[in-house]
Order: C-alpha cells, then sequence, then structure tokens
C-alpha cells in the first residue's frame, strides 16, 4: 500500500489549529452546548487510548495508517485543549491534569477487538477505519452545533468552525482509507460491516459510561433538527462497499425506541 491520494491530500491540508486563549474572554453560552463542550474535551483527550490501541495492534505499520496516525493524534489532543478552554469561557473549569491522567492510564487497557482482529480477520481493518470515519462525521456535526451555541463570541465560533473543518479532513482520510481496503478485497466486503454493526457504539461512549453520555448527549439525538445532521453519518457509512445495509445510528434509535425524524 502507498502513494495513495487520500493520504497526500489530508498531509497536504494537515496542520495544528492555530489558537490563543488570550484572545476570548468569558461567554454567554446555552449552558447544555458548554457541559457538552468541557465533555468532548475530556473525549478528545482520550484520544491517547486510541492511539495506543491502533500502535498496540501492529496496524500502524499500514503505510497509510502509520503515517497518518501522529499528525492525527496532535491535532486531537489539541483539539481537547481547544475545549477545555472553550467550556471554561462557558463557566466550566477543566479538571485537573491528575485526574485527566489516571482516567487514561485505566483507558489504555489491552485492546478490544481493535487489537483481537487487526490483522488476522479480513475486513477488520475496513471496519475499523470506517468505525473511526463515522466518529469524526460526529465530532464535526458536534463542532459545527456548538459553534452555532457559542455564536455569542466571534472568535469562539470560528475557532469551533476551524475544528469541525479539520474532523471533515480526518473523516475524509478515515472514509477513503476504509474504502481503498473494502475496494481490493471481496472478504473484506463481506466481513467488514457485520464487524463493524457488532462494534460500533455511540462516540464517547466508552469514555463517559452510558449514564453521562445519555445525560449529555441524549437531547441532540433526540432533537429533529440535529438528529437530522447526525444521521448523515448513516448515508456516508452506507456509501461504503459492501455496507450498503448499515445504518448504525437509526439501528440505535430504533434499539432506544428513539423517534427517528422524518
Ligand atoms: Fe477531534
Ligand atoms: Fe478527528
Amino acid at each position: 500500500m502507498g502513494g495513495e491520494r487520500y493520504l497526500e491530500r489530508y498531509l497536504g491540508q494537515s496542520g495544528v489549529i492555530e489558537w490563543d486563549r488570550s484572545s476570548f474572554g468569558p461567554v454567554e453560552a446555552d449552558p447544555a452546548a458548554v457541559r457538552a463542550a468541557w465533555l468532548l474535551a475530556c473525549i478528545e483527550a482520550d484520544s491517547t487510548s486510541q492511539a495506543a490501541k491502533v500502535e498496540r495492534a501492529g496496524f500502524a505499520r499500514a503505510t497509510d495508517v502509520g503515517t497518518f496516525l501522529p499528525q492525527w493524534y496532535e491535532e486531537e489532543q489539541e483539539h481537547g485543549r481547544v475545549l477545555f478552554a472553550v467550556a471554561a469561557a462557558g463557566g466550566i473549569e477543566p479538571p485537573s491534569s491528575a485526574r485527566l491522567s489516571s482516567g487514561a492510564d485505566q483507558r489504555g487497557q489491552p485492546p478490544g477487538w481493535v487489537g483481537a482482529l487487526l490483522g488476522r480477520v479480513p475486513g477488520a481493518a475496513a471496519a475499523y477505519l470506517a468505525t473511526a470515519a463515522a466518529a469524526e462525521y460526529v465530532a464535526r456535526c458536534m463542532y459545527s452545533w456548538l459553534a452555532e451555541a457559542y455564536a455569542g463570541s466571534p472568535v469562539v465560533s470560528r475557532l469551533l468552525r476551524d475544528l469541525a473543518a479539520q474532523e471533515a479532513r480526518h473523516l475524509g482520510f478515515y472514509r477513503a482509507a476504509a474504502e481503498a481496503r473494502l475496494v481490493r478485497s471481496a472478504p473484506a466486503r463481506q466481513l467488514a460491516p457485520s464487524l463493524f454493526t457488532r462494534f460500533w457504539r455511540p462516540v464517547g461512549v466508552d469514555t463517559l459510561g452510558w449514564s453521562i453520555w445519555f445525560d449529555a448527549f441524549g437531547g441532540l439525538i433526540t432533537d429533529p433538527v440535529l438528529q437530522r445532521r447526525f444521521l448523515g453519518m448513516d448515508r456516508m457509512v452506507a456509501a461504503l462497499p459492501g455496507f450498503e445495509q448499515v445504518a448504525p445510528l437509526r439501528s440505535f434509535l430504533g434499539a432506544h425506541g428513539i423517534a427517528v425524524a422524518a
């Protein structure tokens, strides 16, 4: 594998976001959005354990993923710092670094399905990359929504739009890397969709647990306008070769008795 255009495209646009905490003061924003920003910061900071899982599974040896991952990791860590600052501007201070690192230590435990299956089961890499693309899709939606919620501060709103744009670039890489693997392997096309369906979980559940997750994000997925945006993730996933019948969010909403917006 090498010389993929999607990797070159990503690298051509990558780079940690430039920002300056002193350029924005306190901001009036919907408390639900401020809390979401804080929790999203925790989720972003947890990209450490994601990166560790992929490294341990040896997946980072794949040329495209191995080149992408260090840059992606830097960018996600920066998102965590930006979002803690954004939450602080809305009135919620970041947790102590001791608390954050002890949480990260626990979560950095042996890899789950990623480590167990990558390199051993056809389609596992494509399934993993598709779940990552789905997560980036949701991150993009979240930061666009937060940018609207923080409209009272043009500086913060702009910063959140920059974050959303960066998530869109991550999404582009993961989606194309998944597609490249699916296109060239019939077994991958056959197995990846069921692996994806089996292992997909809403972004942040692994970090926050179900009860905090529902408390923070349940209101967003039941809001018809936001839900329609999130459902775009299903269309993105279904466009991958072999994934035509896969609709993670729709299935999730159905399983939890949540109405699907028309
Ligand atoms: Fe991010
Ligand atoms: Fe991302």
